[in-house]
């Protein structure tokens, strides 16, 4: 087992706590020949006072909609799923964590149709860092544009975080590192700007925020969401749109936003410095601005921050 899961001891496993070693699935199950899960990631961060989850019920609604997407029935509760998400955390000791409750089909028929496999959910929490670099929140990271493009609307239901998905993902990611960029920026089939591997892509020009408008082809991620709101409230115009991809040589900024990367400037893309190729000022607020609340330095005025509670030892 190598680097972010040495320290996880317990699993959170179809409604009990369960040692990591039992955290295991069938090789004949349905997800590992078809993909067929729904996942998510959610932060847990230290405040001050407490430790917190950051937008928890909304990253449980967006699973319940992926699972809908693609035909599961949750069998747990938004709040039972909280209750999970807390009871990993205790169970490891984990305070600042990711989150990844994963629900999928497991071992039943054979073929394609999944409905004759069984439902199973597993929660799993593990310390995780920035995922794109210690570094790369202050200094910035350099993007490729991926040749893959996103899927097309009506092929693959890209607004489900859909373990099917991350093929896409993981092509462009690993071009990405062969092309000796960090990360890589996917067009949609239309060759409209779309996101990233794992993050949502945001530009700046003339103080202006700018991202793309939802078209089917990209995630729409939490931290985008939270990104708009933020941004309109700290006196930013925002604007979703269509973005053709030389908007990015436009840019005077350009930056990523997602749970696990959280906010990071772009640097270059495909060489080409973005700006003067260090982290412009908009870039810079936001990602403070978002840094701030989610560690409770800052009022959190959204009610995005809920206190992590620690159900019972046997969990739910
Ligand atoms: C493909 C993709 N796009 C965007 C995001 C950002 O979504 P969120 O901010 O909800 O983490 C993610 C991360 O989960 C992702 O995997």
């Amino acid at each position: 087992m190598s680097g972010a899961f040495e320290d996880v001891d317990y699993v959170w496993c179809d409604g009990g706590i369960v040692p990591w070693e039992d955290a295991t699935v069938h090789v004949m199950s349905h997800v590992v020949h078809y993909g067929s899960s729904v996942f998510e990631g959610i932060r847990a961060y230290r405040t001050p006072s407490r430790v917190s989850f950051f937008r928890i019920q909304d990253h449980l609604r967006r699973l319940r909609v992926s699972a809908r997407i693609h035909g599961m029935e949750l069998p747990y509760s938004s709040v039972d799923l909280e209750a999970a998400c807390g009871a990993v955390l205790a169970a490891n000791g984990f305070e600042e964590a990711y989150v990844r409750p994963v629900v999928f089909r497991g071992l039943g028929a054979a073929g394609l149709d999944p409905d004759f496999s069984p439902v199973r959910v597993f929660v799993v929490a593990w310390p995780w860092g920035a995922y794109l670099g210690d570094e790369a929140g202050e200094q910035g990271v350099d993007c490729c544009i991926s040749t893959w493009s996103r899927p097309a609307p009506n092929t693959l239901p890209m607004m489900a975080k859909a373990g099917g998905n991350y093929l896409s993902g993981s092509l462009m990611k690993v071009e990405a590192r062969r092309r000796g960029a960090d990360e890589a920026i996917a067009l949609s089939p239309a060759g409209h700007l779309s996101e990233g591997s794992g993050q949502n892509l945001f530009l700046v020009i003339d103080g202006v925020i700018l991202t793309p408008e939802v078209d089917g082809t990209f995630l729409l991620g939490i931290t985008r969401d939270s990104v708009l709101r933020l941004a309109r409230d700290l006196g930013y115009e925002v604007r979703e749109g269509l973005l053709p991809r030389e908007m990015l040589l436009a840019a005077d900024e350009v930056f990523l936003a997602g749970t696990a990367s959280e906010v990071v400037p772009v640097r270059s893309v495909d060489g080409v410095p973005v700006g003067d190729g260090d982290p412009g000022p908009v870039t810079c607020h936001i990602r403070d601005a978002f840094r701030a609340l989610v560690t409770g330095e800052a009022p959190d005025p959204y009610g995005w921050l809920t206190p992590v509670s620690v159900p019972a030892p046997a969990g739910v």
